[in-house]
């Protein structure tokens, strides 16, 4: 394959059917990458996902399908708090995913505030240098990454005219100027985003319907937009979205 992915839509009336929808997507690219290299490396986010996502995902069929043994559980992007903080999306993964199935703790690689933000960011990089086993100076390749759009277009913690956005050669960066609360926090970056196997977005809510239209037009991505520069060079790109998030898909003329 070569050349940036183009977007598959998957369009759903409710948020709901989206997150079964990329329960589904999920248990597919698990079974495929453990079948394939043994392990599933995946990537989280925070926001709404984990609460539309996981429900469908440890219930029935999936629930039996995954072979939760092989999963490696990291985040796309964390809040700079510790694990059991409100704002941290290591907690709200415990409570939706971790407390529900058995994924060996040892596997689980969560980001928190142990150290001073910078050296979080720096021992990240490291971590998925060394566990995803990176040739020299190339970013790791996840087997997934589950993605979020903000209304501004943001996605993980890539906020539209950060410098962070340009990034090469850190893995995962910190910020201090989130302009979404809590402002410090770790991310993955691009290079990272766009070298993954299977990215998958949930987007829903006629909040982000103008965003939306915006990030997947057809001809012109608005590329200040964070969300329209992922587009894995050798991977899939899903988006998991409801029908008040299509709303403006076709009102952007060319
Ligand atoms: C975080 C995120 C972020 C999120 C989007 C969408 O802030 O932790 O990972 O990128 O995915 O802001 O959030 P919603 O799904 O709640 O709109």
């Amino acid at each position: 394959m070569s050349g940036p992915a183009v977007p598959q839509m998957h369009i759903f009336d409710t948020p709901e059917a989206a997150g079964q929808a990329l329960a589904r997507l999920t248990a597919e690219q698990s079974a495929a990458a453990v079948a394939r290299r043994g392990w599933f490396n995946v990537a989280l986010s925070g926001g709404s996902m984990p609460r539309l996502l996981f429900p469908p995902l440890v219930s029935p069929p999936y629930v039996q399908q995954v072979d939760w043994s092989r999963w490696r559980l990291f985040w796309a992007d964390e809040r700079y708090t510790p694990l059991h903080h409100a704002d941290s999306n290591f907690r709200l993964a415990r409570e939706y995913l971790l407390s529900q199935v058995r994924i060996p703790a040892e596997q689980v690689f969560p980001i928190d505030d142990s150290f001073d933000l910078d050296v979080t960011a720096r021992l990240y990089h490291d971590l998925l240098v060394q566990v995803l086993e990176a040739p020299p100076g190339q970013p790791p390749r996840f087997d997934m990454v589950l993605l979020g759009m903000g209304e501004d277009g943001h996605t993980a913690s890539l906020f539209p005219g950060h410098p962070l956005l340009q990034e090469s050669t850190r893995w995962a960066a910190f910020l201090t100027d989130s302009p979404k609360p809590p402002p410090e926090r770790v991310t993955l970056t691009l290079p990272v985003l766009n070298h993954a196997r299977c990215v998958a977005f949930l987007a829903t809510g006629a909040g982000k319907a103008d965003t939306l239209a915006r990030v997947l037009h057809p001809s012109k991505p608005d590329t200040t937009l964070p969300a329209a520069l992922v587009r894995p060079a050798d991977g899939e790109l899903h988006w998991f979205i409801d029908r008040a998030a299509a709303a403006k898909l076709d009102s952007i003329p060319d």
